[in-house]
């Protein structure tokens, strides 16, 4: 084993998706996709957590938006284990601009922009390590602390 484990990720269920509903048939495409849900919940970012967050976006031009928009209400964060979660989680969750999304992806199903696209997921081992400890702490994770 690595320094990163290649067997999770971190998803959140981003605001749009949570206020229309989809948080059960999100779920319902991850385990059906056969990823386990080892850890979950729900919360609120406050701009100061969105912004250690999303610091590598810091620079782009949506940055504004993206604070605005991520805070804008409920999210659910959850982390998921399966061989190579990452890549197979962003292959399920599929492109950034649900128009150019491959059907049969949560964002081509659920996104309804660019900006506003339903779901997130880590895109290294490295940077879902990071994510994932923001988020939980150790005994949040079903697979941890011997439950
Ligand atoms: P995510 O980090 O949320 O999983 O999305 P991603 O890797 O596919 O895309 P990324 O480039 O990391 O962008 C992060 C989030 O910023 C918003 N965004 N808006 N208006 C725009 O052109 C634009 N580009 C990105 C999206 O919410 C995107 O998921
Ligand atoms: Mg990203």
């Amino acid at each position: 084993m690595g320094v990163f484990m290649n067997n999770k990720t971190f998803c959140i269920i981003k605001p749009d998706a949570v206020k229309k509903g989809y948080i059960g048939d999100i779920i319902k495409m991850i385990i059906e996709a056969d990823f386990e849900i080892v850890a979950m919940k729900m919360t609120k970012l406050s701009r100061e957590e969105a912004s250690v967050f999303y610091a590598v976006h810091k620079e782009k031009f949506f940055f504004e938006e993206l604070l605005e928009y991520i805070t804008s209400g409920p999210i659910v964060v959850l982390a998921l284990k399966k061989d190579d979660a990452v890549e197979n989680f962003r292959a399920l969750i599929g492109a950034t601009d649900p128009t150019a999304a491959a059907e049969g992806t949560i964002r081509k199903r659920f996104g309804e922009s660019k900006s506003y696209n339903a779901v997130h997921g880590s895109d290294s081992d490295e940077n879902a390590a990071i994510e994932l400890s923001i988020m939980f702490e150790h005994c949040d994770f079903m697979d941890c602390c011997g439950m």
